[in-house]
């Protein structure tokens, strides 16, 4: 019997259960484009343009597409393993590219309980920045995020390698996130990434990071 009646996938739209409704809504910028220090308007509103924006609506299509092919029982599961892929590294993206854009608008200057999470965790915050840094500059020439996570299980922050929208510590909540993919920094840099990171530490958004990682602290011991 194909499962199309639990899954009600011939509903209309408004009717399907929220893992297939297909309803997210992106998020607007909270900072003016054209006020950030050293990374052009232009760039920051082609990347939330079109690359977190278009990972929104495609997101949105796949749970709809997961909802139709459900319902048919002679789909392969190798298709709707295909649509899974997808839905888990569109997921990726619009969660990373949320944290990143809400870690930017801000002065630069690091303050608050994570700034001395940070340096308990990392010996200092000096070598936290090293290691951001570096761990970002290992992506360079390729693609993929360099974020800083609160682990859930462990109770610990580290910095994280992420070759791609799919890459992350299990238990781990982003509370800053490095875009090191080439369309976050080509248009205004090239290839000198290094001059894209020193930008962006320019401008982040501290109280935003602190913000994050009580929520996630928080959470940890509830
Ligand atoms: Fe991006």
């Amino acid at each position: 019997m194909a499962v199309m009646d639990s899954v009600e996938a011939q509903e209309p739209r408004a009717a399907r259960p929220p893992a297939f409704a297909g309803q997210h809504q992106p998020k607007p910028l909270k900072f003016d484009p054209a006020k950030l220090d050293g990374l052009s308007e232009r760039l920051v509103k082609s990347h939330w343009e079109n690359n977190y924006i278009g990972s929104v609506r495609t997101l949105n299509m796949i749970e709809t597409r997961l909802a139709a092919a459900l319902a048919d029982p002679d789909l392969p599961p190798v298709v709707y393993g295909g649509l899974k892929r997808e839905e888990l590294h569109r997921t990726g993206s619009v969660v990373l590219h949320e944290v990143y854009f809400d870690g930017l608008g801000g002065n630069g200057q690091a303050g608050g309980a994570v700034r001395e999470a940070i340096a308990a965790a990392f010996g200092s915050f000096a070598t936290w920045e090293a290691e951001f840094r570096r761990t970002g500059m290992s992506l360079a020439g390729g693609s993929g995020w360099t974020i800083l996570a609160y682990n859930l299980h462990t109770r610990s922050l580290h910095t994280h390698w992420a070759w791609d929208h799919m890459h992350g510590a299990a238990a781990g909540v982003p509370l800053l996130a490095l875009d090191m993919y080439e369309h976050s920094f080509h248009m205004d840099f090239g290839t000198q990434a290094a001059r894209y990171i020193d930008a962006w530490f320019k401008n982040l958004d501290w109280e935003a990071v602190d913000r994050r990682y009580g929520q996630a602290a928080a959470a940890a011991r509830s």
